[in-house]
């Protein structure tokens, strides 16, 4: 009986033992399911880090988490931030759709990849027809290149006027031309060009650096600049020294359009910053910001910034740059805006130019002295128009009493191109202290005329000719606005022109243009 007991107790026992064992079995593989979502998953956030040369680090991020064949998780590429909404394939070959809202548009990523030993191979189309760009990611802390928590937008009021660009502000910036690669060096020898070609005699004034002067933040979150500019305040004082003035750029957003530090959270610090190097104009671009609020907040950010350049009680010239959405200029001059751009960017070609130039009749309204609509800078001499074409886009920018914003560069351009820059009299049209931006009088097909009142009872009137072949306009005064005989003189040849009659008919080349000034 004893002994039967004890065979019993000893089966349990073994029972006991082996069950414990097949447990732990279960156990110990469920665990290490669990790690294996680390060396063979895609779970987790990667990071491809591109060095630029100026120092700071280009990081695009893939926050994935797998289950099964689905991948969910953001993809963060610069300014932008994406949910990843489709998924397909598996950790050896797989592809994923982000999407995002940026305004009333939704804007998509794809990318493909599959997972390496430890890293990711991604690769993208960054258009449809281009080629695949590919890139390596390896692990990232989690966390990193995540969106930095929503600051609640400020209740709305009206930026105190800073009195300033009581006519277009004119200089030059560097984007059009350099884009990344402005550096202190460049900066100093446009000024130097400025100052000696006749440029600045003109009123040609600021000096401005767009995107990619950004370094990263100190520990108490002051904004650095990169390598390429070794001290801003330096340049700031060499640039005054000529008798100019230095602009600057950055966003509301945490990021800028070229992915770089934005003043998210730092608006304040940043203005007193700017302040401190001597900066006198801040271009202010949405970018990152489309990431953290809806283009309906757009006033409140923006009124952020120009209460804190306010604030700092220097003059700097506060343009906005949104691309001209929400209707900017029914609200850009109570945010603190001098000017405001009213489209998405120029390019350096007949279309851009024309297309935007020719849009912008309807916001004649809205300019008036210290607050501009702003088509956008300047291409005349950055070679992708004729010279023809780059005399219509001055004449037609100065029509709209637009900031007139060289982006070319003004160290190597020839005299036909100066001479379109420093046209004194077509300056002085845009320029003209009662700021009536033109508005469209008269088209027939390609052949249109635009005409804006100066002080003193003048006016300026421009006859273009958009066809692609030469053609002659002919207009009775009196239907563009012009009742009785007046002294005519043309802007471009630098030449009075004898009265006409009742009817005014002239010949213009292809894309061309001839602008008159009227005087009683
Ligand atoms: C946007 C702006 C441009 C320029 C770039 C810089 O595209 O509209 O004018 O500032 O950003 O990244």
């Amino acid at each position: 009986m004893k002994t039967k007991r004890l065979y019993h107790s000893s089966r349990t026992t073994v029972w006991i033992i082996i069950i414990l064992m097949l447990l732990a079995n279960l156990l110990i593989s469920l665990v290490t399911a669990q790690q294996s979502n680390a060396p063979d998953s895609l779970t987790g956030n990667w990071a491809v880090k591109t060095p630029n040369a100026d120092g700071t680090i280009r990081t695009t991020y893939f926050n994935l988490k797998q289950e099964g064949s689905r991948i969910t998780g953001s993809i963060r590429v610069t300014q932008f931030y994406y949910l990843i909404t489709e998924s397909t394939g598996s950790p050896d070959g797989f592809k994923i759709t982000g999407t995002m809202k940026d305004g009333k548009s939704e804007r998509r990523v794809q990318y493909e990849g599959k997972l390496v030993g430890d890293e990711l191979h991604m690769a993208t189309r960054r258009r449809p027809d281009a080629p695949l760009t590919e890139m390596v990611a390896q692990r990232a802390p989690q966390g990193e290149g995540a969106l930095p928590a929503r600051i609640e937008p400020p209740a709305l009021h009206k930026v105190s006027d800073n009195g300033l660009a009581r006519t277009p502000p004119m200089g030059w910036n560097s984007w059009n031309k350099f884009a990344g690669r402005v550096d202190d060096a460049s900066v100093r020898s446009i000024a130097d060009a400025m100052a000696t070609n006749g440029m600045k005699a003109a009123g040609y004034t600021y000096i401005n650096i767009d995107d990619t002067w950004e370094g990263t933040r100190d520990a108490h979150g002051n904004i650095l600049t990169n390598k390429k500019f070794p001290d801003m305040k330096a340049l700031a004082d060499y640039v005054h020294s000529k008798g100019l003035k230095l602009g600057i750029y950055s966003s509301p957003g945490p990021n800028t359009c070229a992915g770089y530090e934005g003043s998210y959270g730092h608006e304040e610090q940043d203005a007193r910053t700017y302040a401190a190097w001597g900066i006198d104009y801040l271009k202010y671009d949405w970018c990152g910001a489309r990431t953290l609020y809806t283009d309906e907040e757009m006033p409140a950010i923006y009124q952020k910034m120009g209460d804190a350049l306010r604030a700092t009680k220097r003059p700097i010239i506060y343009s906005l740059c949104q691309y001209g959405r929400e209707d900017v200029w029914k609200w850009g001059a109570d945010a603190g805006g001098n000017l405001w751009r009213t489209t998405g960017d120029i390019r350096d070609a007949w279309d851009s130019m024309s297309k935007i130039g020719f849009n912008q009749s309807d916001l004649a309204p809205y300019a008036r002295p210290g607050h501009w609509n702003d088509p956008d800078m300047l291409e005349i001499g950055n070679g992708g128009m004729t010279e023809t074409e780059y005399k219509t886009h001055m004449s037609l920018w100065a029509m709209l009493a637009a900031p007139l914003l060289a982006g070319n560069d003004l160290r190597n351009m020839n005299p036909e191109i100066l001479a379109i820059l420093t046209n004194r009299e077509v300056i002085a049209v845009d320029q003209d202290r009662d700021g009536k931006q033109a508005t469209r009088v008269w088209k027939s097909g390609d052949q249109e005329v635009w005409t804006r009142s100066l002080s003193g009872g003048a006016k300026a009137i421009a006859f273009f000719n958009r066809a692609a072949e030469e053609a002659k306009i002919s207009v009775r005064w009196a239907d563009i606005g012009v009742s009785q005989k007046v002294r005519l003189r043309d802007l471009w040849l630098h030449k009075d022109v004898e009265w006409p009659g009742d009817v005014y008919s002239v010949t213009i080349p292809a894309h061309g243009v001839v602008m008159l000034r009227l005087n009683r």
